[in-house]
Protein backbone atom coordinates (compact mmCIF):
# COMPACT_ATOMS: atom_id res chain seq x y z
CA UNK A 1 0.00 0.00 0.00
CA UNK A 2 0.91 3.54 -0.47
CA UNK A 3 -1.20 5.85 0.90
CA UNK A 4 -2.75 9.22 -0.73
CA UNK A 5 -1.82 10.97 2.64
CA UNK A 6 -3.16 11.69 6.01
CA UNK A 7 -3.31 15.00 7.70
CA UNK A 8 -2.64 15.22 11.30
CA UNK A 9 -4.51 18.42 12.19
CA UNK A 10 -3.04 18.81 15.78
CA UNK A 11 0.28 18.94 14.32
CA UNK A 12 -0.57 20.03 10.63
CA UNK A 13 1.70 17.41 9.26
CA UNK A 14 0.69 15.34 6.22
CA UNK A 15 2.14 11.32 6.14
CA UNK A 16 1.73 8.56 4.47
CA UNK A 17 2.34 5.16 4.87
CA UNK A 18 4.41 3.32 2.27
CA UNK A 19 6.50 -0.09 1.91
CA UNK A 20 9.97 0.15 3.12
CA UNK A 21 12.71 1.31 0.62
CA UNK A 22 16.14 1.63 -0.12
CA UNK A 23 17.60 5.07 1.65
CA UNK A 24 15.59 4.15 4.18
CA UNK A 25 18.49 3.31 6.92
CA UNK A 26 19.75 6.25 8.17
CA UNK A 27 16.21 7.77 9.02
CA UNK A 28 15.12 4.79 10.48
CA UNK A 29 18.24 4.33 12.48
CA UNK A 30 18.44 7.89 14.09
CA UNK A 31 14.73 7.74 14.78
CA UNK A 32 14.31 4.48 16.43
CA UNK A 33 17.36 4.66 18.49
CA UNK A 34 15.79 5.73 21.68
CA UNK A 35 15.35 3.83 24.88
CA UNK A 36 11.82 5.29 25.37
CA UNK A 37 10.70 3.25 21.71
CA UNK A 38 12.67 0.32 22.73
CA UNK A 39 11.33 -0.12 26.09
CA UNK A 40 7.54 -0.76 24.49
CA UNK A 41 8.80 -2.97 21.82
CA UNK A 42 9.08 -6.69 21.79
CA UNK A 43 12.15 -7.06 19.99
CA UNK A 44 13.87 -3.53 19.04
CA UNK A 45 17.35 -3.37 20.86
CA UNK A 46 18.86 -0.41 22.31
CA UNK A 47 21.20 0.89 21.41
CA UNK A 48 20.17 0.28 17.29
CA UNK A 49 23.06 0.63 15.20
CA UNK A 50 23.09 1.49 11.38
CA UNK A 51 24.00 -2.11 10.55
CA UNK A 52 20.47 -3.57 12.36
CA UNK A 53 18.81 -0.67 10.23
CA UNK A 54 20.69 -1.85 7.01
CA UNK A 55 19.81 -5.70 7.98
CA UNK A 56 16.40 -4.33 8.58
CA UNK A 57 15.78 -2.20 5.62
CA UNK A 58 17.36 -5.85 3.29
CA UNK A 59 14.83 -7.92 4.83
CA UNK A 60 12.17 -5.55 3.88
CA UNK A 61 12.95 -4.92 0.51
CA UNK A 62 12.83 -9.61 0.45
CA UNK A 63 9.34 -9.78 1.89
CA UNK A 64 7.90 -7.13 -0.48
CA UNK A 65 8.24 -9.23 -3.00
CA UNK A 66 6.55 -12.09 -1.22
CA UNK A 67 2.84 -12.88 -2.81
CA UNK A 68 1.90 -15.03 -0.10
CA UNK A 69 3.47 -12.61 3.00
CA UNK A 70 3.31 -13.68 6.87
CA UNK A 71 4.56 -9.93 7.49
CA UNK A 72 3.81 -6.89 6.13
CA UNK A 73 5.39 -3.28 7.20
CA UNK A 74 4.94 0.05 6.38
CA UNK A 75 7.05 3.35 6.93
CA UNK A 76 5.20 6.24 8.31
CA UNK A 77 7.20 8.78 6.05
CA UNK A 78 7.08 12.09 6.68
CA UNK A 79 9.18 14.51 4.29
CA UNK A 80 10.68 11.18 2.75
CA UNK A 81 12.09 10.01 6.29
CA UNK A 82 11.19 6.98 8.36
CA UNK A 83 9.14 8.94 10.87
CA UNK A 84 7.82 5.51 12.01
CA UNK A 85 6.66 2.32 10.87
CA UNK A 86 3.30 -0.05 11.35
CA UNK A 87 2.83 -3.37 9.93
CA UNK A 88 1.14 -6.63 10.39
CA UNK A 89 3.07 -9.47 11.98
CA UNK A 90 1.96 -13.49 12.19
CA UNK A 91 -0.56 -13.06 9.21
CA UNK A 92 -1.90 -16.57 10.18
CA UNK A 93 -4.49 -19.08 9.22
CA UNK A 94 -5.69 -16.18 6.41
CA UNK A 95 -7.80 -14.32 9.37
CA UNK A 96 -5.94 -12.69 11.51
CA UNK A 97 -2.48 -10.87 12.95
CA UNK A 98 -1.00 -9.04 15.38
CA UNK A 99 -0.52 -5.19 14.38
CA UNK A 100 2.38 -3.30 16.01
CA UNK A 101 4.00 0.48 15.47
CA UNK A 102 6.50 3.03 16.39
CA UNK A 103 6.70 6.68 15.98
CA UNK A 104 9.74 9.03 16.35
CA UNK A 105 9.58 10.77 19.77
CA UNK A 106 9.46 14.37 18.36
CA UNK A 107 5.93 13.91 17.10
CA UNK A 108 4.11 11.98 20.10
CA UNK A 109 0.79 13.26 20.91
CA UNK A 110 -0.10 15.10 17.65
CA UNK A 111 -2.25 12.65 16.17
CA UNK A 112 -0.51 10.55 14.15
CA UNK A 113 -0.82 7.16 15.24
CA UNK A 114 -4.05 7.03 15.80
CA UNK A 115 -4.29 8.20 12.11
CA UNK A 116 -2.06 5.59 10.72
CA UNK A 117 -3.38 2.74 12.60
CA UNK A 118 -6.64 3.82 11.07
CA UNK A 119 -5.33 3.68 7.17
CA UNK A 120 -3.64 0.25 8.40
CA UNK A 121 -6.71 -1.73 10.06
CA UNK A 122 -8.58 -0.30 6.86
CA UNK A 123 -6.03 -1.65 4.40
CA UNK A 124 -5.89 -5.34 6.78
CA UNK A 125 -9.94 -5.41 7.37
CA UNK A 126 -9.96 -4.69 3.03
CA UNK A 127 -7.09 -5.79 0.48
CA UNK A 128 -5.74 -8.32 3.20
CA UNK A 129 -9.77 -9.75 4.34
CA UNK A 130 -8.74 -10.36 7.71
CA UNK A 131 -11.36 -10.39 10.60
CA UNK A 132 -9.09 -10.10 13.71
CA UNK A 133 -6.08 -7.87 14.10
CA UNK A 134 -4.69 -7.59 17.79
CA UNK A 135 -1.81 -6.08 19.87
CA UNK A 136 0.37 -6.81 22.56
CA UNK A 137 0.81 -4.11 24.89
CA UNK A 138 3.10 -3.61 27.82
CA UNK A 139 1.15 -2.72 30.91
CA UNK A 140 3.21 0.57 31.15
CA UNK A 141 2.11 2.07 27.80
CA UNK A 142 -1.07 3.79 28.25
CA UNK A 143 -0.39 5.83 24.75
CA UNK A 144 -0.58 2.76 22.93
CA UNK A 145 -3.74 1.62 25.06
CA UNK A 146 -5.22 4.62 24.01
CA UNK A 147 -4.72 4.64 20.46
CA UNK A 148 -6.15 1.22 20.10
CA UNK A 149 -9.11 1.92 21.76
CA UNK A 150 -9.56 4.96 19.90
CA UNK A 151 -9.49 2.98 16.85
CA UNK A 152 -12.24 0.43 18.17
CA UNK A 153 -9.81 -2.34 19.35
CA UNK A 154 -11.36 -3.47 22.80
CA UNK A 155 -9.26 -4.47 26.11
CA UNK A 156 -9.41 -8.80 26.32
CA UNK A 157 -7.05 -9.82 29.01
CA UNK A 158 -3.66 -10.46 29.94
CA UNK A 159 -1.04 -12.71 29.04
CA UNK A 160 0.96 -12.88 32.35
CA UNK A 161 5.03 -12.94 31.81
CA UNK A 162 4.28 -13.58 28.27
CA UNK A 163 7.19 -11.65 26.90
CA UNK A 164 11.08 -11.85 27.24
CA UNK A 165 12.63 -8.99 27.40
CA UNK A 166 16.12 -7.86 28.34
CA UNK A 167 16.16 -10.87 30.62
CA UNK A 168 12.46 -9.70 32.28
CA UNK A 169 9.03 -11.34 31.96
CA UNK A 170 6.58 -8.76 31.25
CA UNK A 171 2.64 -9.28 30.81
CA UNK A 172 0.86 -8.52 27.81
CA UNK A 173 -2.06 -6.50 27.69
CA UNK A 174 -3.77 -7.39 24.39
CA UNK A 175 -6.21 -5.75 22.41
CA UNK A 176 -8.38 -6.71 19.57
CA UNK A 177 -10.45 -5.03 16.59
CA UNK A 178 -12.48 -7.43 14.83
CA UNK A 179 -14.41 -7.32 11.56
CA UNK A 180 -18.24 -7.64 11.67
C1 LIG B 1 2.46 4.77 21.54
C2 LIG B 1 2.72 5.71 20.35
C3 LIG B 1 2.70 4.88 19.10
C4 LIG B 1 1.60 6.75 20.31
O1 LIG B 1 1.73 7.53 19.12
P1 LIG B 1 1.18 9.04 19.03
O2 LIG B 1 1.20 9.45 17.61
O3 LIG B 1 1.89 9.85 20.03
O4 LIG B 1 -0.34 8.81 19.48
P2 LIG B 1 -1.54 9.84 19.32
O5 LIG B 1 -1.01 11.23 19.40
O6 LIG B 1 -2.33 9.46 18.11
O7 LIG B 1 -2.44 9.49 20.58
C5 LIG B 1 -1.87 9.32 21.86
C6 LIG B 1 -3.00 9.24 22.88
O8 LIG B 1 -2.48 8.70 24.10
C7 LIG B 1 -2.72 9.62 25.15
N1 LIG B 1 -1.62 9.46 26.10
C8 LIG B 1 -0.32 9.76 25.95
N2 LIG B 1 0.37 9.46 27.06
C9 LIG B 1 -0.54 8.95 27.94
C10 LIG B 1 -0.46 8.45 29.27
N3 LIG B 1 0.71 8.42 29.92
N4 LIG B 1 -1.59 8.02 29.87
C11 LIG B 1 -2.78 8.05 29.23
N5 LIG B 1 -2.92 8.50 27.95
C12 LIG B 1 -1.81 8.95 27.34
C13 LIG B 1 -2.76 10.97 24.48
O9 LIG B 1 -3.40 11.94 25.29
C14 LIG B 1 -3.55 10.63 23.21
O10 LIG B 1 -4.92 10.45 23.49
P3 LIG B 1 -6.02 11.61 23.18
O11 LIG B 1 -5.95 11.87 21.71
O12 LIG B 1 -7.31 11.03 23.62
O13 LIG B 1 -5.58 12.82 23.97
C15 LIG B 1 4.08 6.43 20.49
O14 LIG B 1 4.13 7.05 21.74
C16 LIG B 1 5.27 5.50 20.35
O15 LIG B 1 5.76 5.25 19.27
N6 LIG B 1 5.79 4.96 21.49
C17 LIG B 1 6.95 4.08 21.49
C18 LIG B 1 6.70 2.75 20.77
C19 LIG B 1 5.43 2.07 21.25
O16 LIG B 1 5.02 2.20 22.38
N7 LIG B 1 4.80 1.29 20.34
C20 LIG B 1 3.61 0.52 20.66
C21 LIG B 1 3.96 -0.78 21.24
S1 LIG B 1 2.51 -1.72 21.70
Amino acid sequence: MSSKGVYSHRLKIKFILRPFRKGDEISLQKNIDNKKIARNLATVPYPYTIKMAKEWVAKKLKENKNRQPIIIDFVIDINGEVAGAIGFHKIEQEHRAEIGYWLAEKYWGSGIMTEAIREASKFAFGKLKLKRIYAAVFPWNKASMRVLEKNGFKFEGILRKNTLKNGKLIDDHIFAKIKK
